[in-house]
């Protein structure tokens, strides 16, 4: 017995010293329950090591961020009986994101998210060719844009909720584009169960920018279900029709009397298989929708009856691109089994609209030396009863 006691003694005593290992090690943000975990999360092929980073609020509720790509590999929200679970796509293992990710889960997108036809545009009287990734266009920055390259990650001490700042510096000339461009970009979690993203970046040289997040969303947390039965409202009388590469024609058209017509909520899947031209297009939902209003609003929500679980978002940029996962094909595994599988998740990035460079009358995507770029986008979780 009394052998048995000292060995207690000694254990405690050990772990009082030495803590309870990395995964346990609590960074307390202002003395609040909030909290922000580190721990190693895998080793890129040529030996750099990767961290993720869980930011959890009082809720219970969690989203994990890695310093590769900035990507959101986890976020969990309630269902209607206060279950939390995951409900954004991502890889079983880290090397689905250190190999390409194909389909930029999670990730964050710069240094111009969305579209760039011909990959070339003009400014200031100079042709600046970026590099093409997407038939004839430039897609997401690049082969190696902002979802491929390391962020440097801190976690925020001062703030009222966990958050970490995550920063990069893309070199002049990177992926074609011109001006160093120095980015930052905030991850909070606050306890309301909304994630908040803000965005900064300064150039030395006039550049084009629009940063977005590309996490696909199924609310469901089954990750082998379609997204076809969630309910989608989205603020916008008009979207921006397509040509077959996806890039806009220029018209800003009417959504009304159309399967683009969001105004009233309804099902995703309700008009996706409607005989229209647009659709036959984007193979389904992939185009921009010019949103209502100015400055930070509500510009969509998203409802799953099945769990109760409900998204609304919130941002201050001119666009949305909602993406129905028209190119899941089901080559890899998802996280609760199964494979990706066409229409398992879906993407609302919040952004200028496509190809702006290229025309003149959308929204500028210009930024000048002594500009600040700054833009905002709210991912709010919440359950219907
Ligand atoms: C964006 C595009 C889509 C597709 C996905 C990634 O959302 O608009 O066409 O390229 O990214 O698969």
């Amino acid at each position: 017995m009394k052998k048995a006691t000292h060995n207690s003694i000694f254990i405690l005593l050990f772990l009082i010293i030495f803590g309870c290992g990395k995964e346990n090690n609590k960074q307390d943000i202002s003395g609040k329950m909030e909290n922000v975990h580190t721990s190693d999360y895998g080793v890129m092929p040529k030996g750099d090591s990767i961290k993720k980073y869980t930011l959890s609020n009082k809720n219970g509720m969690k989203v994990e961020v890695i310093n590769f790509g900035g990507i959101i590999t986890s976020l969990t929200a309630p269902d209607r009986n206060g279950k939390y679970e995951d409900v954004v796509l991502g890889f079983t293992k880290p090397e689905g994101y250190f190999d390409g990710n194909p389909y930029y889960f999670g990730a964050l997108i710069g240094r111009y998210g969305n579209r760039i036809a011909n990959a070339k545009f003009t400014l200031d009287g100079k042709t600046y060719e970026i590099n093409k990734n997407d038939g004839p266009n430039s897609l997401h920055g690049g082969k190696e844009g902002f979802h491929t390259r390391f962020w440097n990650i801190e976690v925020v001490k001062d703030a009222k909720f966990p958050t970490l700042k995550l920063s990069y510096t893309s070199a002049d000339g990177e992926e074609g584009y011109p001006g160093k461009l120095t980015t930052t970009v905030f991850y909070t979690l606050t306890d309301d169960n909304a994630l908040e993203i803000s965005y900064e970046a300064e150039t030395d040289k006039p550049t084009v920018v629009n940063l977005t997040q590309h996490s696909y969303f199924n609310l469901s947390g089954n990750f082998t279900k379609t997204i076809t039965d969630h309910e989608l409202q989205i603020n916008a009388d008009h979207f921006l029709p397509v040509n077959e590469t996806l890039i806009p024609t220029g018209e800003q058209k009417a959504v009304k009397g159309t399967p683009f017509d969001f105004t009233v909520s309804k099902p995703i899947g309700k008009d996706i298989s409607a005989d229209d031209d647009q659709l036959k297009k984007g193979k389904g939902y992939d185009h921009n929708w010019i949103l209502n209003g100015k400055g930070l609003r509500s510009i969509a929500k998203v409802y799953h009856q099945g769990t109760g679980r409900s998204m609304e978002v919130f941002t201050d940029e001119p666009g949305v691109q909602f993406y129905s996962g028209n190119f899941l094909d089901g080559k890899f595994d998802t996280k609760t089994g199964g494979k990706n599988e066409f229409r398992t998740g879906f993407c609302l990035e919040t952004q200028h609209f496509p190809d702006s460079p290229n025309q003149p009358s959308f929204p500028s995507t210009e930024l000048k030396p002594g500009q600040k770029y700054q833009s905002k986008t709210i991912y709010k979780f919440s359950v219907k009863k």
